[in-house]
């Protein structure tokens, strides 16, 4: 039994075959109407979401199958006490498969080894996501046609951005990836990143404060939210929350074919006037999200077309 609870669990060849799978789900769903009929899914939401759950839904009823769950834990028995392990051995007598957000850092993986049901990691706290990651490599294959020899600029809140930590480390199986790190000094990529990653892997990448100065160079452009959710102290958030809005007039330097991403919600980092701008690729990721999902959902249930 297969769970994915870090991107890396997967190799690349895994990696690249779920974004075949998702392309090909884009280009013919009638095919997988009913390949998961009779197979249910259990979505545990201990923190709040609107893409993540709803998009594994969608997955699941687009393919056949049924879905339950909770979206956050005060409706859930984990409001009385009740431990990860014990609520997971509960929905695995109830579910096929699991897709679960916890904001403790490592709660899926512990999941994992009391599951008889494949664990699918919806986000755990400020550590990874690594079916957002699936996300935003198929949608950057399907919008600069490959996922190599690219220059990716990551703006924001890099040290609590889970999608951030899990796309990079995805993005370290590829070859000639520059990472530009762009953040205040507060909110640096962690060390672990660094070391356990970058260094790790020989990855070029600069560290950075100015978006505009690294506009010119990028062929994506990730920004991200300021993680409210995991601050300790409010006046900090407050402060750095607006760190970054890319406007318009900032887009002035940057190449005509670079894509901008963003995982959403989007608070104020991305001007709503960037929406038309045909550089905007945000809401086409939304899209691509669903379809990695119905295609991860089918690798871990072992069900083919
Ligand atoms: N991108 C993402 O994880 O969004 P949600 O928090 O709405 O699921």
């Amino acid at each position: 039994m297969r769970h994915l609870i870090d991107i890396l669990d997967f190799t690349t060849d895994e990696i690249d075959a779920l974004l075949d799978r998702a392309d090909d789900i884009i280009a013919n769903p009638e095919k997988y109407q009913e390949v998961c009929k009779h197979k249910k899914l259990a979505t545990l939401f201990f923190e709040p979401s609107t893409r993540t759950r709803l998009s594994f839904e969608s997955a699941m009823l687009s393919l056949g199958g049924s879905v339950l769950g909770f979206s956050e834990a005060k409706s859930s028995s984990a409001s009385k006490g009740e431990s990860v392990s014990d609520t997971i051995q509960v929905v695995s007598a109830y579910s096929d498969i699991i897709a679960m957000r916890h904001p403790k850092e490592g709660a899926p993986l512990v999941a994992s080894f009391r599951s008889g049901v494949p664990i699918i990691n919806a986000g755990d706290g400020g550590h990874f996501h690594p079916t957002q990651t699936l996300t935003d490599l198929l949608t950057i294959r399907r919008e600069k046609g490959r996922l190599d020899n690219l220059t990716v600029g990551f703006c924001g809140d890099l040290k609590f951005g889970r999608t951030v930590h899990s796309l990079i480390s995805a993005l370290s199986r590829y070859t000639g990836i520059k990472i530009v790190l762009i953040s205040p000094d507060e909110l640096k990529l962690p060390t672990y990143m660094k070391t356990d990653v970058l260094d790790k892997n020989n990855m070029s990448y600069r560290e950075t404060t100015d978006l505009v100065e690294a506009m010119k160079e990028l062929d994506i452009l990730y920004m991200t939210r300021v993680q409210q959710e995991r601050f300790f102290n409010e006046a900090d958030y407050i402060r750095l929350k607006d760190s970054y809005i890319l406007t318009a007039k900032k887009m002035e330097s940057a190449k005509e074919d670079m894509c901008i991403l963003h995982p959403l919600p989007r608070v104020n980092e991305i001007s709503v006037e960037i929406d038309d701008d045909p550089r905007a690729c945000y809401f086409k990721q939304v899209a691509c999200g669903k379809f990695v999902r119905m295609a991860l959902i089918m690798k871990l249930l072992e069900v083919e077309a």
